[in-house]
């Protein structure tokens, strides 16, 4: 827990410094790049900067953090968007492995204050994971 509270504070530090530039254009005007950003600050802790489930946390986690390259080899080959967004603003209790170490960003990404920012920058993370899958194409 100590460890989370930690990610959370150096998160927030990392919103602060990256709202003006990175969020500040229309959803999808650069979305890749932005989507890329909000990965390195808020996920590669866990997940690894290279998405593969490597990151720093991951030694002190009990659960292992997905590795984020493989999801569409899970799937058949074929991304399954509505089910990573729908982790990402949920967290993992959608996964039906009732495991709750993948936090919910959904309100962290400002829903409640401003759902389409918060819409846009869950899609954009998701645009980026999907960018980032091996082993299959990545059904585009
Ligand atoms: C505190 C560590 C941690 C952070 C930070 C984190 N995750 Fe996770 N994530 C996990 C863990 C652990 C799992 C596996 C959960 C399980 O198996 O129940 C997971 C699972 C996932 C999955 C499901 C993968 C699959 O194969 O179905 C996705 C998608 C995901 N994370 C995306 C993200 C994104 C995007 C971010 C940044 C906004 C993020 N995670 C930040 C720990 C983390």
């Amino acid at each position: 827990m100590r460890y989370v509270g930690v990610l959370f504070c150096a998160g927030i530090a990392c919103v602060i410094a990256a709202h003006g530039t990175v969020l500040a254009g229309e959803p999808g005007a650069d979305e890749l790049s932005g989507g890329r950003d909000l990965y390195v600050g808020h996920c590669a802790i866990c997940h690894g900067l290279d998405g593969t489930g490597q990151g720093p946390l991951a030694q002190a986690m009990k659960i292992v953090p997905a590795d984020l390259t493989q999801i569409a080899v899970k799937h058949a080959g074929e991304f399954p968007d509505a089910k990573v967004r729908d982790v990402i603003r949920n967290g993992g209790a959608v996964l039906g492995h009732g495991s709750t170490a993948m936090l919910p960003w959904g309100l962290y990404f400002s829903e409640r204050r401003n759902p389409d920012l918060a819409k846009a920058r869950i899609k954009a993370l998701t645009e980026y994971i999907k960018s980032i899958q091996q082993g299959s194409a990545p059904g585009r």
